[in-house]
């Protein structure tokens, strides 16, 4: 099949920035795999789905409507049943939300279809916490992106008010250590670098530094 590279890591860690330029520079498909699981949290606090339903979070993810699009200006934009949420799904009460539905099996099982058929030529980028370990285990280059806490923290931040949400450092910090938990410790696809992952540590890295590093190895 065509290639495919996985980005995994926790919150913060570059992941999407990486993943996205890496997909423009190579001409490939990209697959924001925390955008579906924000998207069935939001679907699911929409209607009034309590947190804890399984059940009712695995029927949205297979049924969610959802397009997903980048303009020309290179910006990820994203329709629920035919209206954009692109930055209703940023904040994060919806991240939380998200890794609380994300730990549920029967979601996970639900969107892993969902997320395979993003696969195809030229070749994908797949952003996720999962995408080496489960949902493409066989990818030919897989990269496990991580940062220190305070300076994921600091990157969400930054980038929560650039998007005009609001943002609290002390809050966030405690919520991105809070989510890291729920990530690592859920019996379900649990946050580590897959056995056959390259661990990139971008704590003191810049963008375009972590994104020649990933090409160097893909191209290795
Ligand atoms: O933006 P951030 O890295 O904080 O999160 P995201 O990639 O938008 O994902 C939101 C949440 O979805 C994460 O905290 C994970 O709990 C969950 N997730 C997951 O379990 N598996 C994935 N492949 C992607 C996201």
């Amino acid at each position: 099949g065509a290639p495919i590279i996985t980005v995994d890591g926790p919150s913060g860690s570059g992941k999407g920035t990486i993943s996205r330029r890496l997909a423009r520079q190579l001409g490939w498909r990209w697959l924001d795999s925390g955008a579906l699981y924000r998207l069935v949290a939001y679907a699911g606090r929409q209607r009034g789905l309590a947190i804890s339903d399984a059940a009712g979070h695995a029927y949205l993810a297979l049924h969610l409507d959802v397009r997903f699009d980048e303009g020309s200006d290179g910006v990820e934009r994203i329709w629920l049943d035919g209206v954009e949420v692109s930055v209703a799904i940023r904040g994060e009460d919806i991240g939380k939300g998200a890794s609380v539905v994300a730990a549920m099996p029967e979601v996970r099982a639900a969107l892993l279809e969902r997320q395979r058929a993003f696969a195809g030529a030229p070749g994908l980028v797949a952003d996720g916490r999962d995408m080496g370990s489960v949902v493409f285990p066989a990818a030919e280059l897989k990269i496990y992106l991580t940062a220190s806490a305070r300076e994921r923290a600091l990157r969400r931040h930054k980038q929560l008010k650039q998007k005009g949400l609001s943002a609290n450092l002390a809050a966030l910090s405690l919520e991105i250590a809070e989510r890291d938990r729920r990530d690592m410790d859920r019996p379900i696809a649990p946050l580590k670098p897959a056995d056959d992952a390259v661990v990139v540590d971008s704590t003191s890295m810049t963008i375009d530094a972590v994104v020649e590093r990933v090409l160097q190895l893909a191209a290795a």
